[in-house]
């Protein structure tokens, strides 16, 4: 195999109780990447559409990160990427994530996959990294392996993958704004107040337990964030708004979409997930900010060959 086009899914981090830990995996929204093998070493990027962003590979997020991966790999070859945007940058939909897990999978499949979905992580947070000024996987590992993940722990890094209850959808309303990662890190406070930090680790053990025994109530009751959304909330025009009509019309729960704008909605169903959608279209429509909204399942495959 010399070339492949893969899918690169769009990703939903944090939720609510799991700042820079937990993630899931969207299906209906993502990028697409070609792949050759190339008689030139190292990284060519030879064709970029749908965004504008720097060709060289050292300040691409998918060149940086391809070069993280074949870095300690004595290889005669190299490999020419062409990226096809589709997720926008600054979105809270995992965007430079889809790039940088997009970039690692596909250069593992044209070397015969020496790295496992879990490994390749590790090369795709340094991609991140360029992107958003600091070293988190909580989009990438949903985007390479599918379904929810947990970062158990950075040094070394422990990524758990958890499926996705059946029933479950997610609701994304997209405001055409642009809020950049870093930015929305320079608002959070350096410490949390200790009854804080007991909520949210309460919470978040509650939406893992609730995740493995298929209990939309306890996932429920636990999407709640008492540490981040305070701090970024401000950011998102409309966003109480947005997320109360969402709950009122059934949703488990609702919150910001990683660094945001995006904000997420976690639903038991299709048809209340439609319905949520549809309340939360018609309360957006009232500000003068553009959006999309999107409905999607829990993608348990991840990035994937087409
Ligand atoms: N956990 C990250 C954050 C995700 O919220 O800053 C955004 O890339």
């Amino acid at each position: 195999m010399t070339t492949i086009k893969i899918f690169c899914p769009a990703t939903i981090a944090n939720l609510n109780c799991g700042f820079d830990v937990m993630g899931l995996c969207l299906e209906t929204i993502g990028d697409e990447m070609i792949f050759r093998k190339s008689a030139v070493k190292g990284i060519q990027i030879t064709k970029i559409t749908g965004a504008n962003l720097p060709f060289e590979a050292t300040k691409n997020v998918a060149g940086v990160a391809a070069l993280a991966l074949i870095e300690n790999l004595d290889l005669d070859f190299g490999f020419e990427i062409e990226i096809h945007k589709k997720i926008k940058a600054g979105s809270g939909i995992g965007s430079s994530s889809a790039s940088a897990a997009g970039a690692v999978f596909g250069i593992n499949e044209l070397l015969g996959n020496p790295f496992s979905r879990n490994q390749l992580v590790y090369f795709a947070m340094k991609g991140e990294a360029i992107a958003s000024g600091s070293e988190h996987a909580d989009n990438v590992a949903p985007c390479l392996l599918g379904g929810f993940t947990l970062i158990r722990g950075y040094n070394p890094l422990d990524v758990i993958k958890i499926d996705a209850p059946n029933e479950l959808y997610a609701v994304v309303l997209h405001p055409h704004i642009e809020i950049k990662t870093a930015d929305a890190r320079a608002v959070l406070e350096p410490t949390i107040p200790f009854q804080n930090a007991i909520t949210q680790w309460g919470n978040l053990g509650g939406l893992i337990s609730g995740l493995y025994t298929n209990d939309y109530e306890l996932i429920s009751r636990s999407l709640q964030d008492v540490v981040i959304e305070p701090f970024r909330k401000h950011l998102i025009p409309n966003f109480d708004d947005v997320k109360n009509i969402a709950i009122q019309n059934g949703a488990l729960g609702s919150g910001i979409s990683g660094a945001g704008p995006s904000i997420f909605a976690l639903c038991k169903g299709e048809n209340t997930a439609n319905k949520v959608a549809s309340a939360m279209r018609e309360t957006y429509l009232k500000t003068n900010i553009s959006f999309d909204v999107y409905i999607s399942k829990i993608n348990d495959e991840g990035v994937k060959i087409i």
